[in-house]
């Protein structure tokens, strides 16, 4: 029987990460995974979670099961976290997920349960991951216009535009801030506006909050989020703790289902439950104690800030220095969308055909889509990338 199964086309992204390994060349360069990486290229554990780690290994005396939808005190650090003061318990369901992407299809499920009809929309280009996940769900999926071409930022008007199509029962992903792949954000007035579309046709937000402290700043990067959760009566948010907490392989994220009253938020957090039962039963418990821990502990929580700012200001730092040995390069201020850009990507704009002459002529691998990584680089990959660029002739 198993023999009947088809082939798989590889994940882009995972394929890449192999492909990467396997060359033997001294100076390559990986600009492909999202993943946070030092100077040194190493992704260190960061020191709050070790600390947190160490009380856990302390004060823990079971392994017994937990709860179905994840542990309160997770459900609440996390609550805080994304909507701040605009957290309302009473009428917002929370369920402990496997990662982010695990939060984006339980909230796919969800929505599903819902209304068996509804669309996604999704913004052009997203996260390739988004759409494999809508169609291997039998999902039907419209693209919203998203990245600019020319400028490499956001095509505002094409994408409200777009988004005023979808009707009541829909769902628009969004991306909370570091949009992946391209870089290219909103700004807090665009947020705005996009609130007001949803609020004329009715359909659901999905918001991936992946990358939330990557981009301007912890408060500035749920701003957007917010901004929807305080006029939107009904927001599904998928919360990753992989990057912020640099917690990858444990697994930790979280589905937020902002309902418009407390029945609707008993109803969501039932099925939401049930969706986990379905699926894996209980969802992580380790990765999820460590960020309450570091959350719900002062010293902790104000040491992975002060790690995360760091983390933040360094990936900054490299986009200007980026943009600068480009502007130097080109003699032009066409690269310049590089120190805009928030997050860990960029979006070139390079051709496939670039993007493999820069693989195979300088060892540097980035997603074919021309994605680099910003967090792969360090004071003296900067000049080698620069070069490769302007050479292959992006
Ligand atoms: C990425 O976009 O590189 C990350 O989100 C990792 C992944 O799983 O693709």
């Amino acid at each position: 029987m198993l023999g009947n199964l088809k082939p798989q086309a590889p994940d882009k992204i995972l394929a890449l990460m192999g492909e990467f390994r396997a060359d033997p060349r001294q100076g390559k360069i990986d600009l492909g995974v999202g993943v946070y990486k030092d100077a040194t290229g190493h992704t260190p554990i960061m020191r709050a979670v070790h600390a947190a780690e160490q009380r856990m290994l302390e004060t823990e005396t079971t392994k017994t099961y937990a709860g179905l939808s994840g542990e309160p005190e997770f459900h609440k650090a996390m609550g805080e976290l994304i909507l701040g003061d605009g957290l309302r318990p009473e009428t917002t369901a929370t369920l402990a997920t496997v990662g982010g992407t695990g939060a984006i299809r339980q909230a796919l499920e969800l929505a599903r349960m819902a209304n068996p009809d509804l669309r996604v929309f999704v913004s052009d280009p997203t996260w390739p991951n988004h759409v494999s996940i809508m169609n291997f769900m039998g999902l039907p999926v419209q693209t919203y216009r998203y990245f600019d071409a020319e400028t490499r930022g956001v095509d505002f008007e094409g994408m409200k535009a777009d988004i005023a199509t979808a009707k009541k029962g829909d769902v628009v992903l969004l991306h909370g801030c570091c949009h992946n792949p391209t870089g290219a954000n909103l700004t807090l007035e665009q947020w705005a506006e996009v609130a007001s579309v949803l609020e004329q046709t009715g359909a659901l937000p999905l918001i991936d909050l992946a990358y939330q402290g990557f981009g301007d700043g912890l408060e500035e990067d749920a701003a957007g989020t917010r901004l929807i959760a305080s006029r939107i009566p009904e927001v599904l948010i998928a919360a990753s703790c992989s990057k912020n907490f640099g917690i990858y392989r444990e697994r930790t994220g979280c589905l937020l289902a902002l309902c418009a009253d407390a029945a609707t938020r008993e109803l969501a957090q039932g099925a939401m439950a049930f969706l986990n039962r379905q699926t894996y039963s209980f969802p992580p418990f380790h990765g999820a104690k460590i960020v309450s821990t570091v959350l719900n502990t002062p010293e902790l929580r104000a040491d992975w800030m002060a790690e995360l700012e760091a983390v933040r200001g360094g990936m900054l730092r490299l986009r200007e220095q980026l943009a600068g040995e480009l502007r130097d390069l080109s003699g032009s201020d066409r690269f310049g969308f590089v120190a805009q850009h928030r997050g860990m990507f960029s979006r070139l704009g390079a051709t496939p055909e670039q993007v493999k002459r820069i693989k195979e002529e300088f060892g540097i691998y980035m997603v074919g889509d021309s994605r680099i990584n910003i967090a792969g680089l360090n004071d003296s990959t900067i000049p080698i990338l620069a070069r490769a660029i302007i050479e292959a002739g992006v």
